[in-house]
């Protein structure tokens, strides 16, 4: 690689001539301004002290106050004068500094890398970009190059980025995805690594056909899992069974709880998958889960005909390869990524717990105005279990679902029981529409 020495190496040596001019430059300018305060001003300042007066001779002594006076008017001029050049020096060098810092930027070595702190080199030099397309081909995009998308918050983290990418090309990836999934997090989406092989299981087994894969929990050696300290299904599961608090603890027993989610309405905070498709009489066909973590509501409307793709972060866990493996597909990004879709597009956004007041507000309306983008005129956003204090609801949330712009379909507040009610703890679950117009 030699990334790490090269970028340890660079004190920003390719800046130096023109820093050089620009020392030189500053030199002269400020060895001027001290000329001109010497001339003007040290040079007069002992005639402006009275040198023969005598006692009592007072017609002597108004000469000497008169003449006194009118050095100290010329002074005075003297004055005006070296602010005004003073100001044009002034002026003069703001010009410069900024001729400068126009050249500079013209002479910026690698187009498009001259923002990173250090250097690049390496497998994240290419990571990065850019990549000139082959001679003779006329890209449509009105551009000969092409650059990897790669988050520019990558930027901030560039020393955890070069052990990132500190791998054999070619090779099998480092088993990392907590320290991964950490970058993701600190908004390095997506990240940069793409040449090599993840591990694969010693024993993978064939997935089960549908539909009883929706339902059912493949073998433990179908997954290669080192990163976490739950290495497989088996464990997913179990958590219901173990102390400490977990996203989603006991959701991956898909024989329990889970088996009814969706299935009924109560009229109140839980939604019925059946009463909200019938909202839209067979007009919604695909969608996106937000944070499904178990894929179990992309099972319900799989069995409706309806497409859901579910979005999910692995947290302390193979979320992602235990929706896979039901025959759901798993999109792995964060709640502060822009949704991977054209506008208009989806007919039904859902999200259960997951977008919450947990979210800095200015995140949450990101994300609610990327739902927004998303949904076709006319798809709905089906809020599921919104949590947030009693008083947060009417001062900031619904304020914001309004700005959004969704038109409420249903609505349903109510203390949140399960856990520390006594806190004042809300839930909301609503029917958003995107109006059609
Ligand atoms: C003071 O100086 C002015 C000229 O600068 C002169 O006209 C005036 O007569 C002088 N007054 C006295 C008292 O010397
Ligand atoms: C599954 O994971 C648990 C803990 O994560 C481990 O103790 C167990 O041995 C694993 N089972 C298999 C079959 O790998
Ligand atoms: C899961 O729990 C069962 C019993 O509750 C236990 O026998 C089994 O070893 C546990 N498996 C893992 C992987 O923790
Ligand atoms: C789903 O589609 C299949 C094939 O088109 C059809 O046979 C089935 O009835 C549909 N199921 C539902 C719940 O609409
Ligand atoms: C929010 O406002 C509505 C109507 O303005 C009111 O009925 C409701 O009780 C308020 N909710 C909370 C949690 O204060």
């Amino acid at each position: 690689m030699g990334s790490k020495e090269e970028y340890l190496r660079k004190p920003s040596q390719s800046q130096s001539p023109m820093r050089l001019k620009l020392k030189i430059l500053l030199l002269l300018l400020s060895t001027n301004i001290l000329s001109i305060y010497i001339f003007y001003g040290s040079a007069d300042h002992h005639r402006w002290l009275p040198s023969s007066v005598r006692h009592w001779d007072f017609a002597g002594l108004l000469r000497e106050l008169n003449a006194t006076q009118s050095k100290l008017s010329a002074s005075q001029a003297q004055v005006v004068l070296l602010n005004q050049r003073l100001a044009s020096t002034k002026s003069l060098l703001e010009r410069l500094l900024a001729d400068v810092g126009q050249a500079h930027r013209d002479e910026a070595p690698e187009q498009g890398l001259e923002r990173w702190a250090h250097q690049l080199g390496g497998e994240l030099k290419l990571a990065v970009g850019p990549h000139k397309l082959p001679l003779g081909y006329t890209p449509n995009l009105g551009s000969h190059e092409m650059y990897p998308t790669l988050g520019t918050a990558c930027r901030r983290f560039q020393e955890e980025l070069v052990q990132f990418m500190s791998y054999d090309v070619g090779g099998e990836c480092p088993s990392d995805e907590v320290f991964a999934q950490r970058l993701m997090l600190k908004g390095c989406e997506p990240l940069p690594r793409r040449r090599c092989h993840p591990k694969s299981p010693a024993g993978y087994v064939e997935p089960t056909p549908f539909p009883e894969s929706l339902w059912s929990i493949p073998p433990d050696t179908s997954i290669a899992w080192d990163a976490y300290t739950c290495k497989n299904y088996t464990c997913l599961v179990n958590r219901s069974k173990q102390k400490g608090s977990y996203d989603c603890k006991d959701c991956f027993n898909l024989g329990g709880r889970e088996k009814n989610r969706w299935v009924y309405s109560d009229g109140e905070l839980n939604y019925g998958i059946d009463e909200v498709l019938s909202v839209k009489r067979g007009a919604i066909r695909i969608g996106l889960d937000i944070g499904g973590g178990t894929g179990s509501f992309a099972a319900r409307m799989r069995e409706r005909n309806v497409t859901i793709v579910t979005s999910t972060m692995n947290f302390n866990g193979p979320f992602n390869n235990f929706i896979a493996s039901r025959g759901l597909v798993p999109l792995h990004i964060s709640v502060a990524h822009r949704l991977p879709f054209y506008d208009s597009t989806l007919d039904i956004v859902h999200s259960m717990h997951v977008l919450s007041n947990w979210i800095p507000d200015v995140m949450l309306e990101f994300a609610l105005f990327d739902i927004y983008r998303v949904l076709r005129p006319g798809g709905l956003f089906w809020l599921d279990h919104f949590f947030c204090h009693g008083k947060q609801l009417n001062s900031t949330y619904v304020p914001m679902f309004q700005r959004i712009g969704f038109r409420r379909l249903r609505w349903h507040a109510g203390r949140k029981l399960d856990r520390g009610f006594e806190k004042d703890e809300w839930y909301v679950s609503a029917l958003l529409g995107k109006p059609l117009t």
